[in-house]
């Protein structure tokens, strides 16, 4: 026995030098659907075609797969063995948070094995001193945020899917969102993580130190790694004390240059109170409008009297008395003055306002959802002066090549120097010409990043989207050292094929 499972994983690992990976892997049958029932129980596994409908498709609905099979384990053990089963029968999976990744990283590219986490749900507490929340990978974000909240704490992040989302899938995909301008990004706020990796065996850093210098930070390689490396089963987050009080603000701008000029004055004048700098273009702001409910009535000028060409959303957390104890509001009209003569801004006076002016921003995603287009999204970084640059590069290019029924629509988080460039065409557009529309706005947004030395991906990882694209922002050498690693932790090439390496 043992000696023909010897033969077997060598035999695989020759397959893989002369073959390709992903056909060297095996498909699933009736007997692994009959394993995994065996070691999860009946609810553990889906396997009607209806059921399996949300697990094959993304939230935006513009990635399909066609996995037979999707499983639910509850522990890093049942996890474990799962994985162990799949090394032997080089079955290839696909690991699953709450499906919101925008780039098809949590959708098999064909029948792969779904490995959903949403049972891994539990919370195992909260260190008081440290502050720091330890749990379960398939964790809610807002669960979690809404526990830390019962301890005068938040999460070090924030985005628009946090109802659904879940913490090993906003570890996988190192998921940026609307407060790394005040608490930083997920892997400096990350203290422990646990993995299974593809052989099975359990990779366990879940440590709870503020520093720890024993050698290679293994639990960094799994941030950002969007499931190819190893499935994130629980982990260990700072979270910062909750502010004592937030102020959001909404201010109409003339111009980009004017919206950058006050992100310059407001990094200086509030510090580390500035918990947010959001921007949105008129496009943006009145799709919002059109499709969001809570935002219909909103209608500010500039300070010359002007439609917006931009709205800048800016939010302030003082955590006084360390602030001096203004209060917030007066801090912020002594700001809005120094920046000479803005009168018509919105400014939250309670949870009700503060939630409808972050609707603007916020809902951005959603109504471009519901406008029914064939939306092609974008997730640069660039240096943030130049984010209105490259979107009017792309424009012209697309206007010069005759595309004259694309819509563009700007937005993101100008304090990150993070361009979501959206483009909407009508539904009618024919397959062939979504191809064009879309190989036209990589090629010209991608050569004007990296004209710039900017990131094809800023905060959403590669996914299957843009595994292609890598090479526009990472050296052919930082590619090879790469696949080195992914071959180190996933010698057979199980753990999601056709993602970020390819
Ligand atoms: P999934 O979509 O399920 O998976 C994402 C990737 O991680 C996949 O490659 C998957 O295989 C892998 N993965 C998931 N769980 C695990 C695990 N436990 N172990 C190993 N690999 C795993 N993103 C931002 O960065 N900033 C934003 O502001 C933001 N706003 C958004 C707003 C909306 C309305 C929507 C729909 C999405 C937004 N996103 C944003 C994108 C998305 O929510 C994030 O990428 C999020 O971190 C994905 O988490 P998830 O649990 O849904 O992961
Ligand atoms: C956002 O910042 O709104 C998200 O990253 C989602 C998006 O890019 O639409
Ligand atoms: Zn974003």
């Amino acid at each position: 026995m043992m000696r023909l499972a010897i033969r077997s994983c060598c035999s695989a690992r020759r397959l893989l030098v002369s073959r390709s990976p992903r056909r060297s892997l095996a498909t699933l049958t009736d007997r692994d659907a009959a394993f995994f029932e065996s070691l999860l129980g009946k609810s553990g596994v889906v396997t009607d075609a209806q059921d399996l409908e949300r697990f094959n498709s993304d939230w935006t609905g513009e990635f399909r797969g066609h996995s037979k099979l999707a499983v639910r384990p509850a522990s890093t053990e049942e996890v474990a063995e799962i994985m162990r089963y799949c090394f032997q029968r080089d079955i290839p999976v696909v690991p699953q948070g709450g499906n919101t990744g925008l780039v098809g990283g949590s959708i098999p590219m064909k029948d792969e094995l779904i490995i959903s986490l949403s049972r891994m749900n539990k919370i195992r507490g909260f260190d008081e001193v440290l502050g720091a929340i330890t749990c379960e990978a398939g964790v809610t974000l807002q669960t979690a945020e809404e526990y830390v909240q019962q301890r005068n704490h938040v999460m070090p992040l924030d985005l628009g899917s946090k109802g659904s989302c879940q913490i090993g899938g906003n570890l996988a995909t190192n998921a940026g969102g609307i407060r790394l301008i005040k608490y930083g990004s997920l892997r400096g706020n990350i203290l422990g993580l646990k993995a299974v990796l593809s052989d099975g065996r359990v990779l366990d850093s879940m440590r709870t130190l503020r520093k720890d210098n024993v050698g290679y930070d293994l639990k960094q390689l799994f941030v950002g790694s969007e499931g190819t490396l190893g499935i994130i089963t629980e982990c260990a987050v700072l979270t910062p004390p909750k502010p004592e009080e937030l102020r959001v603000v909404l201010i109409p701008m003339d111009s980009f240059d004017d919206a950058i000029h006050t992100l310059k004055s407001a990094k200086r004048f509030f510090n580390s109170a500035l918990s947010a700098f959001e921007y949105l273009d008129e496009a943006s702001f009145e799709l919002v409008k059109t499709y969001s409910k809570g935002q219909k009535d909103f209608k500010l000028q500039t300070k010359t009297g002007r439609v917006p060409s931009f709205y800048v959303v800016m939010e302030i957390a003082t955590e006084a008395p360390v602030d001096g104890g203004d209060d917030p509001d007066a801090r912020l009209i002594t700001f809005l003055d120094s920046l000479g003569g803005i009168s018509d801004v919105a400014i939250s006076k309670n949870a009700e306002s503060y939630k409808s002016i972050w609707g603007l921003r916020e809902n951005i995603t959603s109504s471009l959802r519901s406008s029914g287009m064939r939306v092609f999204k974008y997730d640069v970084s660039l240096p943030a002066r130049t984010l209105h640059e490259a979107t009017m590069y792309v424009k012209g290019k697309l206007l010069e090549e005759g595309y004259r029924d694309v819509r563009v629509f700007e937005y993101g988080h100008l304090g990150d120097g993070n361009l979501h460039f959206n483009a909407g065409s009508p539904r009618s557009t024919s397959p062939g010409e979504i191809a064009k529309v879309q190989d036209a706005i990589e090629n010209h947004l991608y050569s004007f990043v990296k004209s710039k030395e900017g990131s094809v991906s800023a905060e959403h990882g590669l996914g299957q989207l843009k595994a292609k694209k890598i090479l526009y922002s990472r050296t052919p050498i930082e590619v090879e050292w790469m696949k080195n690693v992914k071959r180190t932790f996933d010698p057979k090439g199980i753990l999601n094929p056709g993602k970020v390496l390819i």
